[in-house]
């Protein structure tokens, strides 16, 4: 049975004591809430990343993540951070092919895979997104962009390196933009991800793969989204810098 996740993405938001704040917020709340989601995670700016692991040491639900990580193990590259640092400090998840990362900092599917190569060595485990934008959607070409970002991206991986990832569809124009698909467009496209990773791999490796949906994700729609047979949660952008929201997102598995 493939599990249940609700991962927040903190995005480049929250200094560091309102980082900490925030997440023993969070950690005191889903502690407390009796859901059917089995795992949280929060994937935070690298600054939080120690204490947030240090203080999720108790919990057997809630995990950290980062939002990104360089595809070299370590060498000159001024600003980055490497997976194996990010492995050092406790980190579990990293999320990668951020329709953000993809658009502001140029991020190919090749140069994904890289990411995931090494993020895996590590023995992290990717949130690989994958969503298309307006224009693709609007010139019917959605499908095949997830099928590209799938095949370009992840279906190098061999079914035991595949089953460690967490798939995460993000339609671009639902991020943050209040815009939220609706559960019949995001299960259309779960779906399809589904069926194309058991005609790569096989049935079983497809019906085992978490598959997240993340694009204005709300303590209103989450019960709606989730209940949704190939839905296994979310990835939350603004609902997870407000704790009370989260949490109900969380919930939302009965
Ligand atoms: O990675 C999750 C994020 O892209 C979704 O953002 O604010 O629409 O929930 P938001």
């Amino acid at each position: 049975m493939r599990k249940k996740i609700v991962a927040g993405n903190w995005k480049m938001n929250l200094d560091y004591n309102e980082g900490l704040s925030l997440f023993s917020e969070v950690l005191n709340m889903v502690k407390d809430e009796a859901t059917g989601t089995q795992e949280v995670v929060v994937c935070s700016p690298f600054i939080h990343l120690h204490s947030l692991t240090h203080l999720a040491k108790g919990s057997a639900k809630v995990s950290v993540g980062a939002q990104n990580a360089h595809q070299a193990e370590s060498g000159a590259y001024t600003g980055e951070v490497s997976a194996k640092q990010i492995k050092s400090v406790g980190a579990a998840y990293v999320i990668l092919g951020h329709s953000e990362r993809r658009q502001y900092f140029g991020e190919t599917n090749e140069l994904l895979a890289k990411k995931t190569d090494t993020v895996l060595a590590n023995d992290l485990k990717p949130i690989f997104c994958i969503g298309e934008t307006l224009q693709q959607r609007e010139s019917n070409t959605h499908f095949e962009v997830i099928k590209s970002q799938l095949a370009e991206g992840v279906f190098h991986l061999d079914a035991a390196q595949f089953s460690k990832l967490v798939i995460a569809y993000e339609p671009v124009w639902a991020i943050g933009t209040g815009v939220t698909a609706t559960s019949a467009q995001a299960q259309e496209i779960h779906a399809f991800i589904r069926k194309e990773i058991a005609a790569k791999y096989d049935q079983s490796v497809a019906d085992a793969t978490t598959i997240l949906y993340g694009g204005s994700c709300n303590p209103k729609n989450a019960a709606e989204l989730f209940a949704q047979a190939d839905i296994d949660g979310g990835l939350i952008g603004g609902a997870s810098l407000k704790s009370r929201d989260f949490t109900d997102i969380v919930k939302a598995f009965n």
